[in-house]
């Protein structure tokens, strides 16, 4: 979710207002996904480089991912959104952590669709994370090569599909440190729209470019004739 920041900008309003407006696109997008029958909607809300910023916008920054949490859970809820948090959650602080741990827990039953928000996260830090926790449980296996298989698992989210499409707004042409793994063959979807713009007809267009994309997964074009 990029372009906060240059939203505000072109306001003449300071960067924070752009994350506020951020926020509510956010809900728009969470329903206009489930509405659209998508299952699992990833967002990337804080990269482990983002604390590099000044310290007054990480903290409002902060200070927004509580709010939302205190004033969204329930709706989420009553929409059959499943929420979950990945990344490295411990530097976040207590009061982050337990409004995380209950939102979780008070949706963790629904089925229509599943909302994972990556912070503090890095795909390169999700990779080793998963390659220390599997050698923490096979300690006696360490000649043997991991497969992917077995790495799987171990990834911060084992409970989703890959993706099928990724999404990247504000103009930018990079995954940043997203999910590296689990994107290997998803289709990429590049934005000039600044995140707060991003509306139902912007996902739509989205949604269109990859209707027309062929997944081929290393095969031929014939041989997806043949299947
Ligand atoms: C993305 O918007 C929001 C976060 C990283 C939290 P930016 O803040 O990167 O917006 P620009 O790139 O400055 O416009
Ligand atoms: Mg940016």
């Amino acid at each position: 979710m990029d372009g906060n920041g240059r939203w505000a900008k072109k306001r003449f309003m300071p960067r924070v207002a752009g994350h506020a407006q951020g926020v509510e696109r956010v809900r728009d997008i969470v329903e206009a996904c489930i509405q659209r029958g998508v299952e699992y909607l990833t967002l990337f809300a804080f990269s482990s480089e983002n604390w590099r910023r000044p310290e007054e916008e990480v903290s409002r920054l902060m200070e927004l991912f509580v709010m939302a949490l205190e004033r969204e859970v329930t709706r989420m809820h009553r929409n059959g959104v499943c929420l979950r948090v990945v990344g490295d959650l411990g530097r976040f602080d207590a009061r982050l952590r337990e409004l995380i741990a209950q939102g979780e827990a008070r949706t963790k039953e629904n089925k229509r669709l599943t909302l994972t928000v990556c912070a503090n996260y890095g795909g390169r830090w999700d990779i080793l994370n998963a390659v220390n926790n599997w050698r923490r449980d096979n300690p006696d296996a360490t000649t043997v090569p991991i497969s992917e298989d077995a790495l799987a698992p171990y990834l911060t989210m084992p409970y989703a599909p890959e993706p099928d499409l990724f999404i990247r707004t504000g103009g930018e042409q990079r995954i940043s440190n997203f999910l590296l793994w689990q994107l290997a063959y998803s289709e990429l979807y590049f934005t000039d729209t600044l995140w707060p713009d991003f509306d139902a007809e912007a996902l739509d267009l989205a949604i269109a470019s990859y209707r027309k994309r062929e997944r081929r997964f290393g095969r031929t074009s014939e041989q997806l004739l043949e299947r």
